[in-house]
Formats: C-alpha cells, structure tokens, sequence
C-alpha cells in the first residue's frame, strides 16, 4: 500500500524502506535509513520532493523530516559532487595552512563552495574541527581523512579522484 502513496520514489526503494520496518521498534527509528535509501537513489542529495515522499511512507510530519536532513551533515538538501570535499578549516588546521587549502580548491575545481564541478565530479565545504587537530591540515574527502596535507598533496588527491 506504501507503494502507491509515494510516487516521487521508485517502487524498489519504497520496498526496501518497507522491507527494513521489521528491524526498527516505531517509523521514527527507521527515518535515518529510509532517507539513506531516498539519498542514493536521487544521486547523493534529497530534493523536496523525496523528503515529502520519505515522510509520507513514514507517517511523519514533512517538518519533521527536513528538520532531521537539516540537522545531519550526511544528508544534502543540494546537489553535491560523486566525491565530496571537506575542509576543516577551525583553529589548528587554520593555523597550519587551511586558507592556502581552501584557495587550491577553488583554483582547482573551477567552483566556489558548495557549487558542483560541471562535471559532477567534486563538491567542497567548509568544516568544523574533524577531531583530526594532530595531523593538521585536514579534510575528508568521501570517507576519508587526508592529513597533514599540502596544497600539492591535495591538488595530486583531487586530480586522482575518478
Ligand atoms: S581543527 Fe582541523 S581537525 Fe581539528
């Protein structure tokens, strides 16, 4: 019945959030999954339409939803890249180099912050402290942390990402 209630999501993963409800005790516990499953099929970020859809399978105020997308740096309420950038730039990783970072990437990708690359490689922002403050400058880059980074050992990172 879910099914026909969610137009904007596909059928396979309106059955995969359907298929996952046995494993969560209330709809709410099983919102963080069902918007992973609406993020990848809509290519990394959740349009409108696919929260409106998540929170009608889920029987959850449409508010509420965004406000959890919102909230969660996991979910994108924007088009980002296939490999998103971020760049710690808080206090020792400023101190050590982030500004010249930042400028590389800008000067590499052609975009600013929070724009996507034309071909929809890359995406970078801004970030809060990554707890990774020994091994300043940082930024993660998908799921992982690259430290102690250079202007160059970044622009050779970011040219290696297919
Ligand atoms: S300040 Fe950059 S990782 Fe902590």
């Amino acid at each position: 019945m879910s099914v026909e209630r969610s137009a904007f999501l596909p059928r396979e993963v309106v059955e995969r959030i359907d298929a996952l409800r046995s494993r969560y005790p209330t709809e709410e516990a099983l919102l963080l999954p069902a918007l992973h499953l609406a993020q990848n099929h809509c290519g990394g970020w959740l349009p409108e339409e696919a929260i409106e859809a998540v929170a009608e399978l889920l029987h959850l105020p449409a508010a509420k939803v965004a406000g959890v997308v919102s909230f969660y740096d996991m979910f994108h309420e924007h088009p980002v890249g296939r490999h998103r950038i971020r760049l710690c730039t808080n206090l020792s990783c400023q101190l050590r180099g982030a500004e010249e970072l930042l400028q590389q990437l800008h000067d590499q990708l052609g975009v600013d912050e929070g724009e996507v690359t034309s071909d929809g490689r890359c995406s970078f922002v801004q970030f809060e402290c990554l707890g990774s403050c020994d091994t300043a400058p940082m930024a993660m880059i998908d799921d992982d942390y690259h430290e102690n980074l250079t202007p160059a050992r970044l622009r050779r990172i970011v040219e290696e990402l297919d």
